[in-house]
């Protein structure tokens, strides 16, 4: 072999990860993912606790230790808290995945102040406080935020989270310079993968596969595809600054509508 590129997967095990809004959907993937590649995992919740011990105990049974943690990024200061909490439960941590969101409905012509600072401070802000945080403790590390494919695009109905989206992955090429040479900064942006919340039971009969009609490869993707990417970004050695686009090929196409 010349040199060392990628650590396989494998070279996962025994590492600490706190994996943000963890308790459900995709961020319960990748905590899953995570467990299955031998990594302890803290899991993040806010009003979800039930479903964070849940998940707690799942990981368990895959062998690795697992903790929750609760805190509400639209508190000033409470990303931070969390990292020094996350940080005394086991005196270390090697990987923050930044999978919580919030995703409220709003466009440019009812927009208000209050919910670009709710959106800003919960899908920008605290990612980025998190980081900064964990970067400043660790000597190596690795950070996957969670992006949306929309980011190439424009999502007309969901103004607010889509601007701080767009300040996520600004922040996160930034993060990736800033916090080098000691931890690697990437991004996932997800195209359709799950229905938004409300979207997800018989309300939303049909949704996902009329959406999927209009991608280039004419289905939707599975949690796993996206825990699968963060997986592989968080085990390479040599990948910083990144945006790897989940999404069927959606950032390709333009004009789909919101
Ligand atoms: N679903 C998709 O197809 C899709 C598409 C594009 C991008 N993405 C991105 O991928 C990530 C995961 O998607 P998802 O659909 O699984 O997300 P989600 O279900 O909308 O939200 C994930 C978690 O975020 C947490 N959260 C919400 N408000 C919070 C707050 N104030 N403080 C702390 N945590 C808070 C919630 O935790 P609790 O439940 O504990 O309150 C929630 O379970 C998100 O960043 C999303 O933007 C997803």
């Amino acid at each position: 072999m010349i040199g060392k590129t990628l650590m396989s997967v494998g070279e996962l095990k025994g590492r600490v990860a706190l994996v943000t809004g963890a308790a459900k959907r995709i961020g319960r993937s990748i905590a899953l993912g995570l467990a299955c590649a031998g990594v302890d995992v803290i899991i993040h919740y806010n009003s979800s606790g039930a479903e964070a011990e849940a998940v707690k105990s799942e990981l368990l049974s895959f062998g690795v230790n697992a903790e929750v943690l609760q805190a509400d990024f639209s508190v000033d200061g409470e990303a931070e808290r969390l990292i020094e909490a996350a940080f005394k439960l086991d005196n270390r941590l090697d990987l923050l995945v930044n999978s919580a969101s919030i995703f409220p409905a709003n466009t440019l012509g009812d927009i208000t102040l209050s919910d670009l600072n709710t959106n800003m401070l919960v899908n920008a802000w605290a990612p980025f406080a998190l980081s900064r945080s964990f970067a400043a403790r660790v000597e190596s590390g690795g950070i996957v935020n969670l992006l949306d494919s929309r980011i190439t695009d424009f999502d007309y109905s969901h103004a607010a989270y889509h601007l701080s989206k767009h300040q996520l992955a600004l922040l996160t090429r930034f993060s990736a310079m800033e916090f080098a040479p000691s931890v690697a900064v990437n991004g996932v942006a997800p195209g359709l993968v799950l229905p938004p919340v409300g979207y997800d039971g018989s309300a939303g009969s049909g949704y996902m596969e009329r959406a999927a009609e209009g991608l280039p490869l004419k289905k939707h993707g599975a949690p796993e595809d996206v825990s699968e990417a963060v997986l592989f970004l968080l085990s390479s050695s040599f990948i910083t600054g990144q945006i790897i686009y989940v999404d069927g090929g959606r950032h390709v196409r333009e004009g789909i509508n919101g």
